[in-house]
């Protein structure tokens, strides 16, 4: 058979299983895939557009008003919507059709469970496909943070963000908590006078303020002192990409179409670390197509944020602990950048389709890091990769969480947060890329992002896509069998094409030649030179066991143990537990206690859990430290600390 003959094979058989899936319902929109995260009845609703009108409460902790959802009716006998909430208390629903009247409707919660939270029923009159939903969240939504002024780095004002993804929406907003929906939105934000509202979307113009001076300065026309903010999300979003922030807020541009937010003390440092976000943006472009969201801003959260950065569209978030003063931790900007394309604009459609996000933006991820700073750093980047991957698996107790594709059934998607997406995700692209060669990979790549723009898509309807195009037009390069083990195999696969191993080689030389007895200064010489990977690389394959001599001898040399870059911190506080080496503690515990980013604290408690001494260590700090984190790590450092069964 030829390649054609091939290609249109593979077509028809795809267009007939898509054929062969039952038409829904008095519409001939697609299905929306089940997602077993959501109580959402999507078959005979599907959101398409939410208003929120949300009053900030610091006082008692709480967003209060309404939510409004209009839905695109799929089953015109349907008389329930079904709704995903956590931990909301519902004031009263009402319900409409497009252009009636607003009636009180009937609802029921249901009992909660721990994984998902609690459907809310809504009762439809025959015709209405609209709800309006008055609630408040709890103080301790899982999905919101509420710090007090002294955990803020201006000590004055208290500060609030949300964190949605992967499932926490729903403990802020009562919606279709599922990223296989998506919606446009528009929002009101009332906050306290003095502080600044700011929404992952457009900022539109407020009430006019007496006081011009007060207006920021992006253009964006907000104001500091009306206490009200209105924003528009024209393009359709999953609820996982909504996201909002409050606190003592300030503006600096850094380009035509990037800027960042941060409180006035960290806004100059912010914008000096980030200055290459432009660059970035133009290079993803160059490679994947325009980018389709207006701004490009980001917002710099206090050091409790869980995440490195969050890829909330228009406005990423991202910790404050990449701000190392040389920009050697942007790879986090171009990772939060890539989802723009890469998980914003073509969306996992379920949580177990993860990869289809965190795979394809590592990948991109490092292309813009090759392109804007080097192959050299790439090549560093992806190393670390790989040690992080193998090292996450040994960690690992659920054995589908090693694969890509693992089953959350029952499961909140947070338990299941590795780096297995990630890494093995590139890794897998990595290996179409080499058999295919990085032009026709890229073409692939583009072509995907331009044909599933605005949609949720399957792990499914990626190797669709795959085997109509690469693999039809090249049949001997890969198999079926290797992409099914791609899929779901426990380790990496041995026909993976591995990053070059030589990244490192410089830094592993100078490592044994001091381990073998040349002196610290011999190893100064070399390690002046050394970027932050090279640093992390260089501590963390160093061997477990140290002498006191040893290790004394490095802190003194290099300063490690008050190093103020969080990266560099953390592998040397993991190598000073291995060896009980006391003298860091102090300064350890300053961090984890300062510090809420899960990947930087967890791996500390978990590697002090390891022995009694330790765990009862961990468990003071955690003590002091408890208040101050997100739920989302609470919860993770309860899992690693609770005694084992
Ligand atoms: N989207 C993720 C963060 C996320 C994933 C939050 C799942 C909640 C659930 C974000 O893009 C991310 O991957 N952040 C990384 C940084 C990155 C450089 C790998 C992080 O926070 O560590
Ligand atoms: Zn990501």
């Amino acid at each position: 058979m030829n390649r054609v003959v091939v290609a249109i094979l593979v077509v028809a058989t795809v267009l007939a299983a898509a054929c062969s899936q039952p038409a829904s319902p008095s519409s001939r929109l697609p299905a929306v895939p089940h997602d077993p995260s959501s109580f959402a009845n999507v078959d005979a609703f599907v959101a398409k557009h939410l208003t929120l009108d949300l009053t900030a409460d610091f006082t008692t902790k709480t967003l209060s008003g309404s939510a409004e959802l209009i839905f695109d009716r799929r089953d015109a006998n349907a008389s329930e919507v079904v709704l995903d909430t956590r931990d909301l208390e519902i004031r009263k629903v009402e319900a409409a059709a497009n252009g009636g009247a607003w009636a009180d409707t009937a609802h029921r919660l249901d009992a909660a469970t721990p994984a998902f939270g609690s459907a809310l029923r809504i009762t439809m009159p025959s015709g209405a496909d609209r709800v309006r939903i008055l609630y408040s969240s709890s103080p301790t939504a899982k999905g919101l943070q509420w710090l007090t002024p002294s955990q803020t780095a201006g000590k004055k004002q208290p500060f609030l963000f949300s964190q949605a993804e992967a499932i926490q929406a729903r403990s802020f907003i009562p919606l279709q908590d599922t990223p296989a929906v998506r919606i446009t939105y528009e929002a009101t934000i009332r906050t306290p006078k003095d502080l600044v509202a700011v929404m992952a979307a457009e900022m539109s113009l407020p009430p006019p303020s007496p006081t011009a001076s007060a207006r920021l300065a992006d253009g964006s026309g907000a104001l500091v002192g009306s206490g009200v903010f209105r924003f528009r999300m024209p393009q359709a979003i999953p609820s996982y990409l909504i996201a909002i922030a409050i606190g003592d807020l300030t503006f600096k541009s850094i380009g035509e179409r990037s800027g960042v937010w941060a409180e006035p003390s960290m806004v100059e440092a912010a914008a000096k670390e980030f200055e290459d976000t432009e660059q970035m943006i133009k290079t993803t472009e160059s490679l994947y197509g325009p980018y389709r969201w207006g701004r490009c801003d980001l917002l710099v959260l206090p050091p409790s944020f869980p995440f490195g950065g969050m890829e909330n569209p228009r406005l990423t978030f991202a910790t404050p602990t990449v701000i190392a003063g040389d920009k050697s931790l942007v790879a986090l900007v171009a990772h939060e950048l890539a989802h723009s394309w890469s998980g914003n604009l073509v969306t996992n459609a379920t949580w177990r389709d993860f990869w289809l996000n965190e795979g394809f933006t590592v990948y991109i991820e490092r292309r813009i890091v090759e392109a804007v700073y080097g192959k050299r750093v790439a090549d560093m980047h992806a190393s670390i990769g790989v040690t992080d991957l193998k090292e996450a698996r040994k960690t690992i107790t659920v054995p589908g969480d090693r694969t890509l594709m693992p089953d959350l059934t029952g499961r909140d998607p947070d338990d299941a947060y590795t780096s297995v997406p990630y890494e093995q995700g590139v890794l897998f692209l990595k290996f179409l890329e080499a058999k295919y060669g990085r032009d026709a990979f890229d073409a692939f790549l583009r072509k995907w992002f331009d044909e599933h723009a605005f949609k949720s898509v399957t792990t499914d309807e990626f190797l669709a896509t795959l085997k109509s195009t690469l693999m039809a037009a090249n049949p001997t390069a890969v198999t079926d069998a290797q992409i099914q083990e791609w899929l779901h195999t426990e380790g990496i696969p041995s026909f993976a094409v591995l990053p070059t191993s030589d990244a490192f080689d410089k830094v592993d030389h100078a490592r044994d030649a001091w381990l073998k007895g040349a002196s610290i200064d011999t190893l100064a010489k070399t390690a002046s030179a050394w970027s932050t990977q090279e640093w992390m690389h260089f501590i963390d394959s160093l061997p477990r066991q140290l002498s006191a001599a040893q290790l004394t001898a490095l802190d003194h040399r290099f300063k490690l143990t008050q190093s103020q870059n969080a990266e560099i911190a953390h592998v040397w506080f993991r190598l000073a537990i291995a060896n009980h080496y006391t003298s860091a503690y102090p300064a350890m515990e300053r961090y984890m206690i300062r510090i809420g980013r899960r990947k930087l604290i967890v791996p500390l408690y978990r590697d002090l859990a390891a022995t009694p001494e330790g765990l009862a260590m961990a468990n003071k700090i955690f003590a002091k430290a408890r208040d101050g984190y997100h739920p989302l790590a609470q919860a993770s450092v309860a899992e690693v600390l609770k005694p084992k069964a």
